[in-house]
């Protein structure tokens, strides 16, 4: 067929050849070349083709894989391709034009049928090639997560995590070499875990809360003790406040301009799937700070610039929010983050100086949107009494990009 893709994407299971309808296997045989993982080469057997294995990083395999184009080529991957998979990123570079994907069930799909757990009910998670941390959002009480594994340790580490945050009397199971000849199950909650598994293992975990357990919601305004700080925190009311106003959505990208302890990036991340923040912070003591807030709070990803804003901004992909929580009084800073942002875009800045206020005022004036003010007490002992103690007044300064 003229039109036939030059680049066939095939799911694969433990089962190997034999979990391939006859169909597909009449694509993978009509190729000339075939790329994989080792274990999915090794399931060809005796094959003359030619056999390209997956290098370390993949992205060099990309680059191989490309120099083919117009030849036959086939690729195997893990079940379903787009799920955590080989063809999830091989999207990002070779047109859906050009490529054919089969999947094969995913291990989650596996998984699910083997537990009874309803998909449409459990987070899907991976910490294959990346942080622990990253789960830590999920874990919440009741909660359903399966999670692909990195390597034959997973359990453990996750096992850990569980116990650190008063998770230890979840439920653990870990399913290994789902639908192959090897299948094997282990269970035991995080609090007993000592064993290693295979490394093709996903793990399910029912999650069972203490009654001492940090649970803390992905909805922003967590407790500012969530938080190390020197002092430099957006306060949880005006947090809360400020990510409304800043409005996470999913996949987008806010710059957090004086980052402090980068508690506004942080939950904007928490906030939405996909969402990604650049902290820029300009004391190199802060930024130790905003990393372990960062791993604690799930998000491991956090990018953290060192430097000054509003010059370290230049020549930065345009962000779809920004907030301006310090640096205010540095020259052109509402300017060169206004000409940045993305349309659609939401700027948010927030003074507490009255030198700040004036440049927010100003502008207000010429940009437009919306100046407010935020003025919260606590109430708190007052000897044998109760008192409000007022925080520092905010202005805030909110405005969209048409
Ligand atoms: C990069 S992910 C690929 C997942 C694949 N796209 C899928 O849909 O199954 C690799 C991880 O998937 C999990 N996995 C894949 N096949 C599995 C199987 N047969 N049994 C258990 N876990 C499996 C393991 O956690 C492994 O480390």
């Amino acid at each position: 067929m003229a039109d036939t893709p030059w680049l066939s994407i095939i799911g694969i299971g433990d089962d190997g050849l034999d979990g391939l309808s006859p169909v597909t296997r009449s694509v993978l045989n009509s190729a000339e070349i075939v790329f994989g993982g080792r274990r999915h080469l090794a399931a060809l057997g005796d094959d003359a083709r030619e056999h390209i294995e997956w290098l370390t990083p993949f992205a060099e395999s990309v680059e191989i894989l490309t120099r083919y184009q117009g030849r036959a080529v086939a690729v195997l991957a893990t079940g379903d391709p787009m799920w955590f998979g080989a063809g999830s990123t091989l999207v990002r570079t070779i047109p859906l034009s050009e490529m054919r994907i089969i999947p094969a069930p995913s291990a989650f799909s596996l998984a699910a049928a083997r537990l009874g757990w309803p998909l449409d009910e459990v987070d899907c998670l991976t910490v294959h090639g990346r942080p622990m941390e990253s789960v830590l959002p999920f874990i919440v009480p009741g909660a359903k997560l399966l999670i692909y594994g990195h390597d034959g340790e997973t359990p453990k580490k996750l096992a850990a995590l569980l116990r650190e945050r008063g998770f230890g009397d979840s439920d653990m199971i870990a399913l290994s070499h789902l639908g192959g000849a090897e299948e094997a199950v282990c269970r035991a909650t995080a609090l007993n875990w000592a064993e290693a598994v295979p490394s093709l293992t996903t793990l399910a975990i029912a999650c069972v809360a203490a009654a001492d357990a940090t649970i803390l919601s992905t909805a922003p305004g967590l407790p500012d003790e969530a938080y190390l700080h020197d002092g430099q925190l957006t306060k949880r009311e005006v947090r809360a406040a400020t990510l409304a106003a800043l409005a996470p959505l999913r996949n987008q990208l806010l710059w957090d301009v004086g980052a402090g302890c980068g508690s506004i990036g942080i939950e904007w991340c928490r906030a939405a799937k996909g969402a990604r923040a650049c902290a820029f912070e300009s004391d190199p003591s802060r930024l130790d700070m905003i990393r372990a807030n960062a791993l604690a709070l799930g998000v491991p990803d956090l990018d953290i610039v060192e430097g000054q804003a509003p010059d370290i901004l230049t020549g930065r992909p345009g962000p779809d929010a920004i907030f301006i929580g310090g640096g205010l009084s540095a020259d052109g800073m509402v300017d060169r983050c206004w000409a940045a942002l993305k349309p659609g875009g939401r700027l948010v800045a927030n003074a507490v100086t009255i030198e700040g206020e004036q440049r927010l005022a100003a502008a207000h004036q010429s940009l437009g949107g919306e100046l407010i003010r935020l003025a919260i007490s606590r109430a708190g002992p007052v000897g044998d009494f109760t008192g409000w103690r007022p925080l520092m007044p905010v202005t805030q300064l909110r405005v969209s990009k048409s």
